[in-house]
């Protein structure tokens, strides 16, 4: 196991009918910022419970926060934070409303150019932490982990930036699986893609004896592939929309990453595709997760054999037909709860390729995967078996 520090402070509040403890985890003379999306907590109530969960507390409103958030229209909410001093965040919607609502939270108190704090990659952005502003969050999409994680991820001049800061890690969230009944198919489906393609990037790698996160990431992956197609299917199902819930945020709060390698190579790839083309975060997961593996099933061969045995229960056949076969499972899952897992199925032209490859290269994505040797040429060759 290599070293590793863990810490996360973020206190989860968790099940049914709890919105009125917001009163509680909130101080009392906050003047508080509620950020939110297009209008779905409007539509389906959750706004008005968290309005009077806040009570009496000076309140402002910033809704319209986009998916993959825009720089510019979270300078927006950060000028009127600053105007209403205001001293905390909290972020009620999916992952583009938690994430953007982080972007506030660093932005409010710096004095320099606010987008230079988009060039930092994963490295924690340069910001005191006294000048970060305290968020909560009550969530409302299990998908990407941001309710309890230190990432947000913002879209500024076609491409899409990480941020992350110690200090954007949300004081408390608020996981009501009920908030989440009101979600379309579509989005339940991105939400299971997402947190399985997190716990994988963090573990199909190389191994390192790391049991415990092995076996926890293969306990998310398999409660995955139980509940997914059945949370898809039946939306008011309480337990596995639970399950969901509980498997995104596990997926990418720390737990399973300490002490293990990453590839973050699907992910990275994938967001050029949502800033070129739109297409939905979870949706570039599932058209390049297989191929990614297809290029480069020789340096993760030990642990994609060992998830072929330990989440699909495959052993029969020699090692290369094993990693195959977990190949096509993984393939098949995502196209069962819904998304489609190729490039020309969204509309991309083989053509299109080149102006991916001009983008990762735009944005230093040129030494890629757990052993930093992933280059533009090996991105093509996966985007072209993708396509
Ligand atoms: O905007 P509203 O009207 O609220 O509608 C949203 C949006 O259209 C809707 N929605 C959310 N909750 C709903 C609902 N509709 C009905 N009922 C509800 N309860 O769903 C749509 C998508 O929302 P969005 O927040 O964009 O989706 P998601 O949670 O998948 O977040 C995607 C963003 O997270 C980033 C992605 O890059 C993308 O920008 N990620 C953040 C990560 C992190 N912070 O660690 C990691 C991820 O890998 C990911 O990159
Ligand atoms: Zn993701």
């Amino acid at each position: 196991m290599q070293n590793f520090d863990y810490r996360n402070p973020t206190h989860i509040v968790f099940g049914k009918e709890r919105l009125a403890e917001l009163d509680q985890l909130i101080p009392a003379d906050a003047r508080v910022l509620v950020t939110y999306g297009g209008g779905s907590v409007k539509r389906f109530g959750t706004l008005d419970k968290v309005l009077s969960a806040l009570g009496g507390r000076t309140v402002f409103e910033f809704g319209g926060i986009e998916a993959n958030p825009k720089y510019e229209t979270l300078m927006q909410a950060t000028e009127l934070a600053r105007k209403e001093s205001i001293d905390f965040l909290l972020a009620v919607g999916g992952g583009s409303v938690m994430d953007g609502t982080k972007f506030i939270a660093l932005a409010t108190k710096f004095e320099g150019d606010t987008s230079s704090l988009l060039f930092h990659g994963f490295a924690p952005v340069p910001v005191d932490a006294k000048d970060v502003l305290p968020l909560g969050t009550v969530a409302t999409l299990p998908a990407t982990g941001s309710e309890m994680n230190a990432f947000g991820v913002v879209s500024y001049q076609g491409g899409k930036f990480p941020v992350n800061h110690p200090s954007i890690y949300p004081t408390f969230s608020m996981l009501d699986p009920t908030l989440t009944f009101s979600l379309p198919k579509i989005q339940v489906a991105n939400g299971v893609v997402d947190a399985f393609v997190h716990v994988l990037e963090q573990y199909a790698t190389y191994p390192v004896d790391g049991r415990v996160q092995d076996r926890t990431a293969e306990g998310i992956m398999r409660t995955l592939i139980e509940i997914g197609p059945i949370t898809v299917a039946e939306p008011e199902n309480y337990q596995a929309r639970a399950n969901l819930m509980w498997s995104a945020t596990s997926a990418l709060n720390g737990m399973i990453g300490a002490g293990v390698p990453f590839d973050w190579t699907t992910h990275m790839i994938g967001h050029e595709l949502t800033a070129l083309f739109h297409i939905d975060h979870a949706q570039t997961l599932a058209a390049l997760l297989p191929s990614v593996w297809r290029v480069r099933k020789t340096q993760k061969h030990a642990k994609l054999l060992q998830y072929a045995e330990r989440v699909w229960d495959i052993t029969d056949g020699d090692e290369e037909s094993r990693v195959e076969q977990a190949i096509a499972k993984t393939e098949a899952f995502f196209q069962q709860v819904g998304l489609k897992t190729r490039l020309r199925d969204y509309d991309i032209a083989k053509a299109q390729i080149d102006d991916i490859i001009n983008a990762l290269e735009a944005h230093g994505m040129t030494a890629l995967s757990e052993s930093g040797d992933l280059g533009l040429d090996v991105s093509r060759e996966i985007l072209e078996k993708a396509w």
